[in-house]
């Protein structure tokens, strides 16, 4: 049976959002993918950066998976560059790795952010819900999370459970 995939789309590997997806973890046996460790160039429209770590990453993850979850920190109130990029980078399914973008469809997707604000302005998740309805994926669920003191608050452990549970 397939599984789910964390992709961490943080520029600290170990910051916070990192500290989220490790509880999280601590409930299920996600994998997870670091983005940081990985080489991804940002989108060419001539395709020049086909040697780099994405086309392999892709093609494991639609392998391997039926459930991307998306963590990435709040920055200037949206994704992660790197996160963004990696999302960039799925046009390469679209026009040079067709197969493996049909292979998106019917995946299903789910978000979970990090900020330090407890609350995310309007519209934060529409980029991934819209991406997942061009996609054929399903949107799951959401989280958005926060640290107070280089820990998790209480009420952030039972947002991240019940976002676990609604995952199932
Ligand atoms: C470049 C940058 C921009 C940020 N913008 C926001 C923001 O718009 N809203 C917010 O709530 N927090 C913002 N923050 C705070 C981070 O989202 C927060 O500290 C988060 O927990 C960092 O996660 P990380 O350790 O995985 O990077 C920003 C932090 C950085 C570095």
């Amino acid at each position: 049976m397939k599984k789910g995939v964390i992709i961490l789309g943080s520029s600290n590997s170990k910051g916070e959002t990192s500290q989220l997806v490790s509880y999280i973890n601590g409930q299920t046996d996600f994998d997870i993918v670091d983005l940081k460790t990985k080489n991804i160039a940002e989108f060419d429209y001539e395709f020049k950066n086909q040697e780099d770590d994405f086309l392999p990453l892709i093609k494991t993850i639609v392998e391997s998976y039926d459930t991307i979850l998306f963590a990435t920190p709040v920055y200037w109130y949206t994704m992660s560059g790197i996160m963004k990029t990696f999302f960039d980078r799925i046009s390469d399914c679209l026009k040079i790795e067709k197969e493996t973008g049909r292979k998106l469809r019917g995946m299903n997707m789910a978000v979970i952010s990090c900020g330090s604000d407890h609350i995310l302005k309007e519209g934060f998740h529409m980029p991934f819900k819209e991406s997942a309805n061009y996609l054929g994926m399903n949107y799951l669920a959401d989280v958005h999370g926060w640290l107070e003191d280089g820990e998790i608050p209480t009420t952030v452990k039972q947002k991240l459970g019940d976002f676990v549970t609604s995952l199932n």
